[in-house]
């Protein structure tokens, strides 16, 4: 039988809904001073946020980067950009943020679910495959927890059916799959600079491209389709505002002289997770593709088979106790569990766009995902931060340890 006695008292560890996890300083303060003092606050007039774009687009080695209001804003630009019909079907996953969800809705176009892979909480090529028709517009490849998903398969699946694919790489700066960062990889590349990224501005957005075209229509969806610039410039079509500000654009710029560092650190803590939990059978560190480097928003493990489905529960609740608040089953359920899915609540009393759909694309059985049904019962989401010094991961692998030699004995 295990321990049941912590050997240390319980820390506080940084944390990125404060300061105490973030690296917002001295940098950030002059930036955003600088903006307030030039009083130009609008992207359309400042200097800022197209600065921010230009070294975007070069950090990451693509043609175009813009900026926008948040990941969301980020999502419904790139599914704009790629004008779907009404009814026309997005191929994405059940584990995800609402904000890469509700865009597809807003646009007129069906979510379609594809399973994932239990290891690692992401869709593959053979599930994406299995729900394409001749209705699918695109393809929302998500690098979940900053893992990359099997992108280049993904892409090369849609090439072959003529797919373009959109990154939501909301969870995963500078995550690499086969020497190309992801969002440089499908056709549009999506960000989130929300408070508890990698990096932030509290909300904002960010999006690359390496097709002209499609760089025009991002400029313009962000911009109420105002053709600025243009000789006889026009509202061309349906768009809104989501233009970042000057304030954000310039932390922003501040933040991203850091995320190269901010990176690295968090890949060398996590390597070092890994390493002490190696010989923890009960758990499974994360599962990173050949090929692919995690860029670690979280650290995510799995319990083992053997393990009772509520292990994770009872290891979250001994994690509490030591000060680590991390998330059991992380969203809790399929996107498609929720109400906006299931009462299809959306547009009145229309139904709209659901009352487009095939039965097909909205038979949200579970039966039919048991992949993102075992990856939500088993997988503990474990808070991960650049500012852990390295005593903090040995305070969290020793508080797993301990937390799994509690309760292994129920499992067995
Ligand atoms: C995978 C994913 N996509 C999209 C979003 C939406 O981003 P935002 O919260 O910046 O709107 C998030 C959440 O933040 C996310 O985690």
């Amino acid at each position: 039988m295990a321990t049941t006695l912590p050997l240390t008292p319980a820390r506080t560890l940084p944390s990125d809904q404060d300061a105490s996890g973030r690296t917002l300083g001295e940098a950030e303060i002059a930036a955003v001073s600088a903006a307030l003092r030039s009083g130009v606050l609008t992207s359309t007039k400042g200097t800022f946020v197209s600065q921010l774009e230009s070294r975007f687009a070069a950090m990451l080695g693509a043609r175009y980067a813009f900026a926008c209001s948040s990941g969301t804003a980020a999502i419904h630009c790139a599914i704009a950009a790629l004008d779907p019909d009404p009814g026309d079907e997005i191929i994405t996953t059940p584990i995800t943020d609402m904000g890469a969800l509700a865009p597809i809705l807003y646009q007129g176009a069906i979510p379609v679910f594809a399973d994932v892979d239990p290891a690692t909480c992401n869709v593959t090529a053979a599930t994406v495959a299995e729900r394409i028709t001749e209705r699918t517009k695109a393809i929302v490849a998500t690098h979940l927890f900053g893992n990359p998903c099997e992108i280049d398969e993904i892409v090369a699946l849609g090439a072959r059916t003529g797919i373009p694919v959109i990154e939501d790489c909301a969870q995963a700066f500078l995550a690499v799959y086969n020497r190309k960062f992801v969002g440089t990889i499908g056709r549009i590349g999506c960000f989130s600079l929300q408070q508890g990224k990698h990096i932030t501005t509290g909300e904002g957005g960010l999006l690359v491209t390496n097709d002209q075209e499609l760089a025009r229509r991002l400029f313009l969806l962000i911009n109420k389709a105002w053709g600025y610039g243009d000789a006889r410039p026009d509202h061309y079509f349906l768009a809104l505002n989501y233009r970042l500000s000057e304030l954000c654009g310039s932390v922003a710029c501040a933040q991203l002289d850091k995320l190269p560092a901010i990176v690295a650190r968090r890949r060398m803590l996590a390597d070092a997770l890994t390493q002490k939990l190696r010989d923890l059978t009960e758990i499974v560190t994360p599962v990173v593709a050949r090929g692919a480097q995690h860029s670690y928003w979280k650290y995510c493990i799995r319990t083992a088979e053997s393990m009772h489905a509520d292990a994770v529960v009872e290891i979250a609740k001994l994690l509490k106790e030591r000060g680590i608040v991390s998330a059991p089953r992380y969203i809790q359920k399929p996107a498609f569990m929720c109400e906006i899915f299931q009462q299809q609540r959306t547009f009145g009393s229309s139904g709209y766009p659901f009352n487009l759909a095939r039965a097909d694309a909205v038979d949200y059985r579970l039966a039919r995902y048991p992949g993102t049904v075992s990856a939500l019962e088993r997988v503990l989401v474990v808070p991960w931060n650049d500012r852990y010094s390295e005593d903090d991961v040995d305070y969290i692998a020793d508080s797993l340890r301990w937390a799994v030699g509690s309760i292994s004995w129920r499992s067995a």
